[in-house]
C-alpha cells in the first residue's frame, strides 16, 4: 500500500528550509480517479468533441472572459457570476455560497451548520444535506455551488469553525465524499475549499502557514483529495500562503498534488479576491479569477500579447471549466430542467439534521429529558431564532422560530421567560439625556443631515453599553460622540464586513454597534451627526449599565427559582473574517449561569455557539446541551431533544479544551496566531484529539463525546486483516430502556514497524445506529488502509503501518471500553 509521485509531485511543497527532495524515480502510481478514467496523472484531461469545438471557435477575449468574475446583470445576489459567450451557447455560471445553504437574495433553506451536520457521524445525512442544496441551488438559478468547506478545526478560536466539519482527518473525508456526491446528485457543481491550511481567519488574508509535507498530507489534504475523488466539479484556493506561496498561485498544490498525484480534472478558482498574479498563477495552475478580473481580466490579454504568457494556458483553464460544464450538461442543454424549491423537503432534513447533530455533553440525575413541570427558559437567544453564524455561510431563510415559541408549543406545564442579558439595550431614560431622543429610532431622509448635541446626566459611575442601531451600509452609520471621543469608529480594510449572525443585527433588522466604557457621575456631552444618503437613514441609540444588567440578572434568577426546570440558552457568535480571542462565553453570560444554577440546579444549558466553550459553571448545571447553529428548524429540533422526543444523537467533532490554556495551540504564538506573518503547524500530525493524547492533557469533552437519554454496551470484539483493510467487529446493545442513537467508534495505535513519531491513536472509523431498548447488533467497521498508512517523506508516498496494532472501541476517543490487537498487513485474524 505504497504509491510514489510523479516528479513534478514533488516540487518544493515548502519555501526555504523544509524543502522536499525531488523524488528519485519518475515511476508512478495513479491517483484513483485518473486511473479510472485510464489517464496519466498531470495530463490534460481528456476533453470531448464539443469541448475542443468550442476552444477552437472561441476567441481569445471570449476565452477570457471566462476565466473570471464580473457582475451579474439578474442581481440574483450569489456571490459571483462568470457570463457566458451565448454566440456560442455557452451560458452564464452563477456561483453561490454556501455551506449551510444557498446564499441569494431570496430564501432558501437555512440548514444547521456543517459542524452540526458532522456530529451526526452519518455520511447518508451528509448526502441527503448536499442534495437539498443541489437541488434548491439549481432552482435558485445557480449552477456552482462554493461549498463544502473542510479545513481542518485546528484551533478552538478559529471564526469558521461551525461552517467546517471536524478536527479528524477522516471524519471530515467521509462527510465531504458524502456531501459532493448529494449535491452534484442534483446538478449543481460543487467546490471544495479553502484549499489550504485556511485554519484560522486571523490575518487569513497575509499568513503564510509553514507545515510540512508529511503532516499536509496526513492531516489537512485528506478530506481534499476525498472531495476529488468524489468528482467535485471545482476548487477554491486559499487566501493565505502555503510555505512561503500564495495558496491560489501554489504549484506545489495546484498542481503537484492536485493535478499530477489526484488527477484533478476540474477547475480551481479564487477565494475572492484571493489572486495575486497574472502569468505565475495561470501558469501554476490557477483557472478562474473571483469575483472580478483584476488579473485574469485585461492583464491576461496582456500577458498573452506581449508573449508572457502561452495560448495553450488560457486554452488548458479553459478547457478545464468547460469539461467540466460539459459534464453536467450545460453545454449541450442536456442538463435536467431546473426543478422547483421543495421547500418542505429541505425542512424536513433541516429538522432532522439539527436533532441528529444535537450533542448532550452532561446529563447529571436526569434532568433531561425535560419533565412536565413548570419550565422557565432564559437568556436573549432563547427569545431569538438564532438560525446560523455570519459571513458567507448566512442564509435567508425561509422562516425562523425562537425557541421559547417551539417550547411552549411542546410543554405541559407552565412556561415564563426572562431575558437575562440585553443584547440589544433599552432607550436611554428621558431625564438622563436632554433633550431626549425619538424611542423609536430618528429617520433622517435622503440628501438630508441631522445634527444633535445635548447631555447626558449620569448619577453614579457605572459602566455603560451604548448600542447604535442604524439601516444602510456600515460606513454610513451616525458619528456618535461622547465628550468628543468618537463611540462608533469605522475599522479600516475589511473590518467592517464581518459581523456575527445574530447580535450584529436586531430583531427588526437593522446593523448593531456596541460600545462599552466607564462614565463618571455627572453630565457628558453626547453629539451625534447622522446622513440620510441616497436611501435615507434610520437609527437608534440604546443602552445598558452594570445597573440594568444587574437588573436582568436578577429577574432571571427570580424567573428560575420559580419554575420547576431551567433551560438557558447561551450565545456565541461566530462570523469569517474574524477569530475569538477567548473560549469563555462573551458578555456576562457566565455571571448569568452561575446565578441561574444556584437558584435551580435542574437547569440546562443549550449552547448555541460556534466551537468549543469554556464551561467554569459546568458542574452547576444539570445538563449541557450543544446546539451550535441549528439553522431553520433550529427552535423545533431543540424542544424536540430537549423533551425527549428523539435521542440527542450528535457527537463531538472537535475537543473541547478545560480553558484557554490547555489545547494544541495554547501559549505559542509561532503555532496560533503566528509571529511575522508565519503560522507554524509545529503539532504536526497531532492535530486536535491527537494532540490531548499525545501530550497527556485532559479536555474538558474529548472528541467523539455524546450522551444518549438511553446506555449501551460493547462486547465481543474482532478484528481481521482484509485487502480492503482492518476489519473491526463487535456487538452493541442497548442496556437501558428508552430506544436510542448510539456512535461506537474504532481507534488504532501506532506501528512499529514504522520508525516514525505517529499519533498514540486515530479514529479508525465509526458507525451511528439506532437501538431499541434491550436490542444488540453486530456492527463491522473497516478502517481503510489509507487510514493504517503513514505519509513516506523519503518516497512522496503512502506506506502501510503493518504488524500488530492496538485497536480500541469506545464512546469517545477517551472512552475506550474494549481493547485488542490485530494483525496489521499480514493477513493474520487478530482476537481480544
Ligand atoms: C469566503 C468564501 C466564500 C466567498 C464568496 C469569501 O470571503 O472565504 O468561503 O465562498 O467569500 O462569498
Amino acid at each position: 500500500m505504497s504509491d510514489t509521485v510523479p516528479r513534478r509531485a514533488a516540487l518544493s511543497l515548502l519555501g526555504g528550509t523544509l524543502a522536499v527532495v525531488a523524488a528519485a524515480t519518475g515511476s508512478l502510481a495513479l491517483a484513483p480517479r485518473a486511473a479510472a478514467r485510464g489517464r496519466r496523472p498531470g495530463a490534460a484531461p481528456a476533453r470531448t468533441p464539443r469541448v475542443e469545438r468550442l476552444l477552437r471557435a472561441l476567441t481569445l477575449d471570449e476565452k477570457i472572459s471566462l476565466l473570471h468574475g464580473a457582475p451579474d446583470p439578474a442581481a440574483l445576489g450569489e456571490a459571483g457570476y462568470v457570463p457566458g459567450v451565448p454566440r456560442l451557447g455557452v451560458p452564464p455560471l452563477r456561483l453561490a455560497d454556501g455551506p449551510a445553504g444557498v446564499r441569494v437574495t431570496r430564501p432558501a433553506t437555512a440548514l444547521p451548520a456543517p459542524v452540526l451536520l458532522a456530529s451526526a457521524f452519518d455520511p447518508d445525512l451528509a448526502r441527503r444535506y448536499g442534495q437539498v442544496i443541489g437541488r434548491e441551488g439549481r432552482a435558485l438559478g445557480q449552477d456552482v455551488l462554493l461549498s463544502p468547506m473542510v479545513n481542518l478545526i485546528r484551533t478552538p478560536y478559529a471564526g469558521r469553525n461551525f461552517e467546517t466539519f471536524a478536527e479528524d482527518p477522516l471524519l471530515s473525508a467521509d462527510l465531504v465524499a458524502a456531501e459532493i456526491a448529494g449535491i452534484q446528485a442534483e446538478g449543481l457543481i460543487a467546490t471544495v475549499k479553502h484549499f489550504a491550511m485556511n485554519n484560522q481567519e486571523k490575518d487569513r488574508m497575509s499568513v503564510d502557514v509553514r507545515v510540512d509535507e508529511r503532516t499536509l498530507h496526513e492531516v489537512e489534504l485528506r478530506a481534499f483529495e476525498a472531495a476529488v475523488r468524489a468528482g467535485t466539479g471545482a476548487v477554491m484556493g486559499a487566501y493565505n500562503k502555503v510555505n512561503g506561496v500564495w495558496a491560489c498561485e501554489n504549484e506545489a498544490l495546484l498542481t503537484g498534488v492536485l493535478r499530477d498525484r489526484w488527477g484533478f480534472d476540474g477547475w480551481v478558482m479564487t477565494d475572492w479576491y484571493a489572486a495575486h498574479s497574472t502569468d505565475r498563477a495561470l501558469l501554476a495552475g490557477l483557472d478562474m479569477e473571483m469575483p472580478n478580473g483584476t488579473w485574469f481580466g485585461a492583464a491576461l490579454r496582456k500577458a498573452v500579447d506581449e508573449g508572457r504568457v502561452a495560448e495553450r494556458y488560457v486554452d488548458r483553464a479553459v478547457g478545464r471549466v468547460l469539461a467540466v460544464m460539459d459534464r453536467f450538461g450545460l453545454l449541450d442543454g442536456s442538463a435536467p430542467p431546473r426543478p422547483d424549491r421543495d421547500a418542505p423537503a429541505g425542512a424536513a432534513v433541516a429538522l432532522e439534521v439539527a436533532k441528529a447533530g444535537a450533542t448532550l455533553l452532561r446529563n447529571a440525575h436526569g434532568t433531561l429529558p425535560l419533565g412536565s413541570g413548570s419550565l422557565a427558559v432564559i437568556g436573549p437567544t432563547g427569545a431569538l431564532p438564532f438560525v446560523s453564524g455570519g459571513g458567507s455561510a448566512h442564509v435567508v431563510p425561509d422562516h425562523a422560530d425562537s425557541p421559547l415559541e417551539a417550547l411552549r408549543a411542546r410543554a405541559r406545564g407552565e412556561v415564563t421567560y426572562a431575558l437575562g442579558e440585553d443584547l440589544f439595550g433599552r432607550p436611554i431614560p428621558a431625564g438622563a439625556l436632554t433633550p431626549g431622543l425619538a424611542e423609536e429610532g430618528t429617520r433622517v431622509a435622503a440628501g438630508s443631515t441631522w445634527t444633535y448635541d445635548g447631555t447626558l446626566t449620569v448619577g453614579e459611575a457605572d459602566e455603560w453599553t451604548f448600542v447604535l442601531h442604524f439601516s444602510g451600509a456600515p460606513t454610513s452609520r451616525p458619528k456618535v460622540r461622547l465628550d468628543g471621543t468618537e463611540l462608533f469608529p469605522i475599522a479600516p480594510g475589511w473590518g467592517e464586513s464581518f459581523r456575527g449572525g445574530l447580535i450584529g443585527t436586531t430583531p427588526d433588522g437593522l446593523a448593531v454597534r456596541r460600545a462599552t466604557l466607564r462614565l463618571t457621575p455627572g453630565a457628558h456631552r453626547l453629539s451625534i451627526t447622522a446622513q440620510g444618503g441616497t436611501s435615507g437613514l434610520l437609527f437608534r441609540l440604546r443602552h445598558a449599565t452594570g445597573a440594568t444588567r444587574a437588573a436582568d440578572v436578577a429577574e432571571a434568577v427570580r424567573t428560575a427559582r420559580e419554575a420547576h426546570q431551567v433551560v438557558l440558552f447561551a450565545y456565541e457568535d461566530a462570523t469569517e473574517g474574524q477569530d475569538r480571542t477567548t473560549i469563555v462565553l462573551p458578555g456576562d453570560q457566565n455571571r448569568l449561569i452561575e446565578a441561574v444554577t444556584a437558584a435551580n440546579p435542574r437547569t440546562t444549558v443549550v449552547l448555541n455557539t460556534s466551537s468549543a466553550t469554556a464551561m467554569p459553571w459546568l458542574e452547576r448545571t444539570g445538563a449541557v446541551m450543544q446546539m451550535y447553529y441549528p439553522g431553520q428548524e433550529g427552535a423545533a429540533a431543540t424542544a424536540a431533544v430537549l423533551f425527549g422526543d428523539c435521542d440527542p444523537g450528535g457527537r463531538l467533532t472537535q475537543t473541547f479544551p478545560v480553558d484557554d490554556d490547555h489545547h494544541p495551540v495554547a501559549g505559542d504564538p509561532r503555532r496560533y496566531p503566528g509571529t511575522d506573518g508565519v503560522e507554524e503547524y509545529s503539532e504536526g500530525v497531532h492535530v486536535g484529539h491527537r494532540w490531548y493524547d499525545a501530550q497527556g492533557v485532559r479536555p474538558l469533552f474529548p472528541f467523539g463525546h455524546g450522551l444518549s437519554y438511553t446506555s449501551f454496551a460493547y462486547d465481543d470484539p474482532t478484528a481481521r486483516w482484509t485487502r480492503d483493510g482492518l476489519e473491526v467487529g463487535f456487538t452493541v446493545r442497548n442496556t437501558g430502556r428508552r430506544a436510542g442513537v448510539d456512535v461506537p467508534q474504532v481507534y488504532v495505535g501506532p506501528s512499529s514497524d514504522l520508525r516514525l513519531d505517529q499519533p498514540v491513536r486515530v479514529l479508525g472509523g465509526y458507525r451511528r445506529l439506532t437501538l431499541r431498548p434491550g436490542e444488540r447488533r453486530r456492527v463491522t467497521v473497516r478502517v481503510a488502509p489509507r487510514t493504517l498508512s503513514c505519509w513516506d517523506t523519503a518516497r512522496h508516498g503512502w506506506v502501510l503501518g503493518t504488524g500488530r496494532r492496538t485497536v480500541w472501541i469506545g464512546a469517545s476517543s477517551r472512552d475506550l471500553r474494549l481493547r485488542l490487537d490485530a494483525a496489521v498487513g499480514d493477513g493474520n485474524a487478530g482476537r481480544a
